[in-house]
């Protein structure tokens, strides 16, 4: 089967389309194969490729295969999804840690991380949200705040803040979201009560005490700002980050925390069900074949893409 492996860790020129035996479902009992249409391209995938995260993944070296995201149909049968299903998912790659990730024709999963896509979304837009959508569904978990809370939202002009301000918005938060500027608009028809521009972090905090004067009870922080955004929390209010690395240091009781994506079929059914049902509005910047994979990096690392860059199988 076709794939794309990180040859050494390095820059986007490291990526290399090759070929590898399908994977053998007698391997693993229990996992089902998926024949991938489509893999998402996600920021963790060019942490991973970059060689950020080699001294964690020690026991793994390349060449192996990056990516979490796929959208495909089911090769063999799952518990309720016959085979052909179109179905959608996550790996949880870090911690599988077998380098058999999604840039591939074909992958081996556990039926637990997949959920079937309904007939209205096809399979670029499903591969552009399971690892995103999940962890900002489950970052608002973390925070628990009550139905009303005032929340902060970063990133949200990227991938997951814009799931985090959709979602927030459905769950009966006042939603601040900060982000670019330019997309105020397209953030205040996601549910967005109000949107502070990107700035300087003190320019960030006197924009969201504007609209919160007695300041936030919580952050999602998918931008990973960390420290400066501290004074926007009323004390004993929740701070929860998008990454583990970049936590800010407590203070008035504030919690802290970080979220980790993982997978929860029930939950990405009902996301995916909500997008089916234009409820839940994801974005495909770009859709690149998986052989350009190298370019797809170099678009995400360029920033500023509005949406997820998905590669077609
Ligand atoms: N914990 C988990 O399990 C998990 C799962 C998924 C993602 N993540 C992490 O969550 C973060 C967001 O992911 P994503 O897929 O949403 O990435 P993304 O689409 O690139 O979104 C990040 C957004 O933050 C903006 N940004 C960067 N620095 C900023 C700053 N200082 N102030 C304001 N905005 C800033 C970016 O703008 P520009 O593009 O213009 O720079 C972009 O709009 C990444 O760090 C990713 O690794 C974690």
């Amino acid at each position: 089967m076709r794939v794309v492996e990180v040859t050494a860790y390095g820059g986007p020129e490291v990526l290399r389309s090759v070929r590898r035996p399908e994977p053998d479902p007698a391997d693993a009992p229990g996992r089902v194969r998926v024949r991938l249409k489509a893999a998402g391209v996600n920021q963790a995938d060019l942490k991973i490729r970059s060689g950020r995260y080699a001294a964690a993944l020690s026991a793994l070296t390349p060449p192996f295969v990056l990516g979490y995201d796929f959208a495909g149909t089911l090769v063999d049968p799952a518990p309720g999804l016959p085979e052909g299903t179109r179905v959608a998912g996550f790996v949880p790659w870090v911690e599988e840690a077998t380098g058999a990730g999604t840039y591939a024709e074909t992958v081996l999963v556990e039926p637990e991380w997949l959920a079937p896509v309904p007939d209205e979304v096809d399979f670029t837009a499903a591969a552009s949200l399971p690892l995103s959508a999940v962890t900002a569904a489950q970052a608002l978990d973390l925070m628990a705040l009550p139905e009303g809370s005032t929340l902060l939202v970063t990133g949200a002009s990227g991938v997951v803040g814009r799931f985090a301000v959709q979602l927030a918005a459905r769950a009966g938060h006042r939603v601040i979201a900060l982000g670019d500027g330019d997309d105020a608009h397209e953030l205040r028809l996601l549910g967005a009560a109000a949107v502070v521009p990107r700035g300087a972090p003190d320019q960030e905090v006197a924009g969201v005490l504007g609209f919160a004067p007695d300041r936030v009870d919580g952050v999602f922080d998918a931008a990973l700002i960390a420290d400066p955004l501290l004074p926007a929390v009323k004390d004993g209010g929740v701070f929860v980050s998008a990454s583990g690395e970049r936590v800010p240091v407590a203070e008035r009781d504030v919690r802290v925390d970080a979220v980790v994506g993982r997978p929860d079929a029930a939950l990405l059914k009902e996301l995916l069900d909500l997008v089916g049902a234009g409820a839940l509005a994801t974005r495909v910047a770009d859709v690149l074949p998986l052989e350009a994979a190298a370019e797809a990096h170099r678009r995400v690392e360029a920033g500023h893409r509005p949406g997820r860059i998905v590669l077609m199988i």
